[in-house]
């Protein structure tokens, strides 16, 4: 018989330790969510363990080093000061009170979910997991991942026999889980990490009380959902709404460039309406890591239930068809110049995938450079964040920065993310022909600008 006094303190004792700051918490896949949240439990005073399997990410943080852009090596410095440490190997999992899985969830190439980075993750927890542990998985998902998934393999190859715990206490056999997903939105300074609420759901109570406890040492408000499944669907239904939406105003743009209208103008006025209505901005097609591939996570487990997202599927057509739109808008405006897209000269101006972040994934302007070039147009590009853009899974450009000078010299240049740094005056100033997917040149009037 299990003694539940005893087991109950296992999920004290774990919120003690988070409370005094002496829970060990792994954090495992250091990239874009992994990294900013090592950092921000070190700034709290823990003692961070990173896992990761790519070595040279290990190497680099061990050197005091940072390879995302708008992390400075100092923070790195900072963090190790408070116990931070990178490693690749996963036997010190055993050590940890609490583990944090932050690894890719893509899509393969039929489209369809690639769960292999949580499933080798699970592999190589399982070994080294001990009762009363917490696993928390943040990766972005279907709802059914975390206990369809995840557990399974954690229950079956762990050496002790330990199951997770569902019941309303933990027993001396069980280990902890929860899923709870990552919100961040790169770029965006208006709203500090720490007061995005964080949605946490475990598979018991035990386990919800210990993660919104891990979470609410460094989130200013913890938001418990009855199960992990709640959680995972809660991520998915704010992607598919900014998906949808995105897909909404795109479509409304193409109408008000053939009906002459200004939507920027129009999304600006109706933007005044203090209820009711959240302004979303077209452009030259989705990019990034999650609002171009969660919403197919969905869909795909959807045929599960023998059930058909249309609005997701209708979303996907329409974003998915705005590169093939700009490369229209530049062959037109090329074309009432006497020009062809076919040998001229273009300059792409911002290739990361939104304003003022250093991540590529999924960009449109790598698919509209793809398209240009295909076209027989000669293709150069400039971005302050990439020096040079090589292979990724979907292309293989191997293109070098151009400086941002003699902008005369191009045929046309294409404004595909609005990266902040950019004088736009100057811009306009010195080139052609400046076709604009963002807006970028508004306010400045020249038959120059073509806005698309
Ligand atoms: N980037 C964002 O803004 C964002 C926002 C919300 C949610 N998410 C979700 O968070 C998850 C992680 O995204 P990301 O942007 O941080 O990805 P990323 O590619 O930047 O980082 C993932 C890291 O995991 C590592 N990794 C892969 N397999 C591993 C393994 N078996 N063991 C240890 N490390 C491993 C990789 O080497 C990499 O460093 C995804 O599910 C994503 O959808 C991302």
């Amino acid at each position: 018989m299990t003694n539940p006094v005893v087991v109950e303190n296992a999920t004290e004792i774990l919120k003690a330790k988070i409370a005094q700051r002496q829970a060990r918490i792994g954090i495992i896949g250091l990239g874009y969510v992994g990294l900013p949240l090592a950092l921000l439990y070190s700034e709290e005073r823990f003692a961070i363990t990173g896992f990761d399997i790519d070595q040279k990410k290990v190497d680099t943080l061990n050197g005091d080093g940072s390879y995302i852009f708008r992390i400075q090596p100092e923070e790195i410095r900072v963090a190790k000061k408070s116990g931070f440490s990178a490693t690749s190997n996963y036997s010190q999992i055993r050590e940890m009170d609490a583990v944090i899985i932050c690894v890719p969830t893509p899509l393969n190439e039929y489209h369809e979910p690639d769960l292999s980075y949580i499933t080798r993750t699970a592999h190589a927890i399982a070994p080294h997991l001990r009762a009363g542990q917490l696993v928390v998985l943040e990766s972005t998902t279907y709802p059914g991942t975390t206990e369809e998934v995840m557990v399974p393999i954690l229950e079956q190859e762990n050496p002790d026999g330990l199951k997770a715990s569902r019941g309303a206490m933990l027993q001396p056999d069980e280990f902890l889980v929860a899923f709870s997903p990552e919100r961040e939105d790169p770029g965006n300074t208006t709203v500090a990490r720490r007061d995005i609420p964080k949605v946490v759901g475990g598979m018991s109570a035990p386990a919800t009380e210990a993660a919104c406890a891990m979470y609410g040492a460094i989130f200013a408000r913890t938001v418990p959902v009855s199960s992990p499944a709640a959680a995972e669907m809660t991520k998915l239904l704010e992607n598919i709404y900014r998906c949808v939406n995105i897909a909404l105003v795109n479509e409304l743009k193409l109408l008000s460039l053939r009906m002459g209208l200004d939507i920027w103008e129009v999304i600006d006025a109706a933007s005044t309406k203090p209820f009711g209505f959240q302004a979303f901005y077209p452009g030259p097609g989705l990019g990034g890591h999650c609002i171009p591939v969660d919403p197919f996570y969905l869909a795909w487990k959807a045929k599960e239930w023998d059930f058909r997202t249309r609005f997701i599927e209708l979303a996907g057509e329409i974003n998915s068809n705005m590169p093939y739109h700009v490369l229209a808008s530049v062959g037109a405006a090329l074309n009432s110049r006497k020009k062809a897209v076919n040998g001229s000269r273009i300059l792409v101006l911002g290739v990361a995938y939104k304003k003022d972040v250093d991540d590529l994934r999924e960009s449109p302007a790598l698919t509209i450079i793809e398209l240009l070039q295909k076209d027989g147009a000669l293709v150069s590009y400039h971005d302050p964040y990439f020096p040079f853009i090589g292979k990724g899974r979907k292309y293989d450009l191997q293109m070098k920065r151009e400086e941002l000078v003699g902008l005369g010299k191009y045929d046309c240049v294409l404004i595909v993310t609005n990266h902040s740094d950019y004088d736009y005056h100057l811009i306009v100033n010195e080139a052609q022909l400046v076709v604009d997917t963002r807006n970028a040149t508004r306010g400045i009037d020249s038959p120059k600008i073509v806005r698309c």
